[in-house]
């Protein structure tokens, strides 16, 4: 696990303009909000949340954001990645009625727990939260799994507005035994406090700079010394409400501190 296996990309898929999912060959056990890092050989080694899980196959889908991204998002079909994992805890999917709220590529991690929910026989509503119609993926894939409201910043398609308001909407007119969420840290923080003044089960999946994965060098710790690429990346509301920097400060690849803000 601590060396990446060189695999040949099977697939490329758009999800939309500025988003593409990557199909690895991989036959490990991976479960719902695990992630891998992957190497693009001369670029970098980074984080990836795990999108499909299909037969020996996955899928890893990402947006155009900074050099790394930029790169994965030339590749093509017979090109060489590094992946190294399974990494990190996934969701623990409990409880009947599940709301899964997502935002922007936090949808990555989500659409496969909400599959694994489905499975399960769970009921399901999952709000999924983008700026404009344009930037929406996995529409189809969880309109088959259950309940879907979409919202958009501008209106463009769903609800007009954010899906943190979505999600109290919804949580002030149904009991859910669980909210599972992915996305800006402020909305999950935002969604945190809903259901801790409810008593809801509240589960998240956070990010924080990640280096080596494998909680040896202390990059990603939040809250007191907890470690994203160990202990998380999903977190329950229990331990996230005990984190002051949760919702507030991230740090950079140096270690300083950098505030959060409204995207
Ligand atoms: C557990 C986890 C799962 C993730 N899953 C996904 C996913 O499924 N899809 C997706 O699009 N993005 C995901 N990300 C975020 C993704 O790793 C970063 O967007 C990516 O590393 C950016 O690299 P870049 O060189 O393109 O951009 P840069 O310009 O280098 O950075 C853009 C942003 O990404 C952050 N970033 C850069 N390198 C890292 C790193 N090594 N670890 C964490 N953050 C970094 C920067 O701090 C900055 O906020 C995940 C992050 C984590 C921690
Ligand atoms: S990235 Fe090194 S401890 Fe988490």
């Amino acid at each position: 696990m601590n060396y990446p296996d060189f695999v040949r990309i099977k697939k490329v898929i758009s999800e939309n303009k500025s988003v593409k999912s990557i199909f690895l060959p991989f036959d490990k056990d991976i479960e719902p909000g695990q992630f891998l890092m992957i190497t693009i050989p001369g670029v970098d080694e980074i984080p990836m949340s795990v999108s499909r899980i299909l037969e020996n196959e996955i899928s890893i889908t990402f947006k155009r954001v900074g050099d790394a991204t930029s790169e994965l998002f030339k590749k093509s079909e017979g090109e060489i990645l590094g992946v190294r994992g399974p990494l990190g805890r996934g969701f623990d999917i409990q409880g009947e009625r599940i709301l899964f709220v997502a935002g922007g590529t936090g949808i990555a991690p989500i659409a496969p727990a909400v599959e694994k929910a489905k499975e399960l026989g769970k009921d399901i509503t999952t709000i999924l939260g983008a700026k404009t119609k344009d930037d929406l993926f996995f529409v189809e894939r969880l309109k088959r799994c259950g309940n879907l409201i979409i919202t958009t910043d501008d209106g463009s398609a769903g609800k007009k507005g954010f899906a943190s308001d979505a999600a109290e909407e919804i949580m002030d007119k149904e009991d859910f035994d669980l909210v599972i969420t992915c996305g800006p840290e402020i909305m999950m923080k935002k969604i945190l406090d809903i259901c801790l003044d409810r008593s809801i089960d509240f589960q998240a999946s956070v990010e924080r700079y990640i280096k080596c994965g494998l909680g040896l060098c202390g990059q990603c710790c939040i809250g007191e010394g907890l470690r994203v690429c160990k202990e998380g990346p999903v977190f329950s509301g229990e331990i996230l409400k005990g984190c002051k920097d949760f919702g507030c400060y991230s740090r950079d690849s140096a270690g300083r501190r950098v505030y959060l803000r409204d995207e």
